[in-house]
């Protein structure tokens, strides 16, 4: 029902538009029974082809990345489509009465890039992302997302299902115990939610003032992104798109996990550290100082979860009432059902 309802219409986040930027360069995003192929083709139009052949069903690719030259051939009987999704070569076909290429392009998911995101659609009937995403059009503006690059990448096999992942982040009631760290950094009870009902849920935390960020020195490990104005400075910003993006802003970086279920009770997650690409360019750049802070919060998170997945699948399991301090739980609840089609 989730992989049909959720999965199948809303709108996922793949990836990072830079994954893309030169054509040909390709990464496949595989969601529940699809694979799709995510390139941009040689006029420079960005593409998210389903990784099925048109001939017999065939998966095309199947390496996660890569280059392709200038086409994509079938490794059952060749059929090979051009970087546009066009039908090019198509062995003894012509035999066949009627038959014309131009009938057999790579079928196409919706695709938008939004702040240098890729964001794919599967459904047959999309919802529009600019409207679906109206509340949050420029409301990153002062982090520049679509020019930040990716500095390091980390990717977590967590044995819980999605929605663990989705809760956890979304409360730092768990804070005090689980991460002794960012307990230090940051105060736990501080904050206010800026978005708390619907399809985007979150908002900002306060670093503690003898703090710059969330880095294992609290110190900054890049310049501040943008103009280090009040909004930024001192802050970080928790952010859940749902179902499967979690955007987490810093004053210096920023960060991202995108979830990907595997099974009911296994997530992949793929977490990236961004960071102005002037920064990176520098002879001393070096995220590790963010990277570690967060590696350690991550795996520290990804085990009370793994608890949790134990624990509710167990028949003496049944929710109680949330604490005030989990809101945003029971919004995602609310916007889960409502996506489910079980309340309106
Ligand atoms: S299934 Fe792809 S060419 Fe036959
Ligand atoms: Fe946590």
């Amino acid at each position: 029902m989730e992989q049909k309802r959720i999965f199948g219409e809303r709108w996922l986040c793949a990836g990072r538009a830079e994954q893309i930027e030169k054509p040909g360069k390709y990464f496949l995003f595989n969601t529940g029974s699809e694979s799709l192929i995510l390139l941009r083709d040689h006029k420079g139009e960005p593409h998210a082809f389903y990784n099925v052949c048109r001939h017999r069903g065939t998966r095309l690719c199947s390496e996660l990345e890569g280059s392709l030259r200038s086409s994509i051939q079938c490794p059952y009987h060749a059929w090979t489509y051009a970087l546009d999704g066009s039908l090019i070569g198509a062995p003894s076909m012509d035999d066949v009465p009627d038959f014309s290429k131009v009938d057999y392009p790579l079928n196409e998911a919706a695709l938008v890039e939004w702040e240098g995101f890729l964001y794919v659609n599967v459904s047959d009937k999309p919802i529009s992302l600019e409207e679906h995403f109206a509340a949050l059009i420029g409301k990153f503006s002062q982090w520049r997302l679509s020019e930040l690059r990716v500095a390091r990448k980390s990717q977590y096999e967590v044995k819980a299902n999605w929605k663990l992942i989705v809760q956890n982040y979304s409360e730092c009631y768990h804070c005090e115990l689980v991460h002794p760290e960012l307990s230090r950094l940051s105060i736990t009870k501080s904050g206010y939610n800026d978005l708390h009902e619907g399809s985007f849920l979150g908002g900002y935390m306060e670093i503690d003032p003898q703090y710059e960020s969330m880095t294992a020195s609290g110190r900054f490990c890049a310049a501040p992104i943008g103009n280090g104005g009040s909004e930024t400075a001192g802050r970080v910003y928790y952010y859940s798109l749902f179902p499967n993006h979690l955007l987490s802003l810093h004053p210096d970086y920023v960060m991202t996990h995108r979830l990907i279920p595997q099974a009911p009770d296994s997530t992949l997650v793929i977490c990236e550290w961004l960071f102005d690409a002037l920064e990176m360019a520098g002879a001393d750049f070096n995220p590790d100082d963010a990277v570690r802070f967060w590696d350690t919060t991550n795996r520290e998170d990804w085990e009370v979860c793994e608890l949790s997945q134990l624990g509710v699948a167990s028949k003496a399991y049944s929710p109680t009432p949330y604490s005030p301090r989990e809101s945003l739980l029971a919004a995602f609840d609310r916007e889960y059902l409502s996506a489910l089609g079980e309340i309106d």
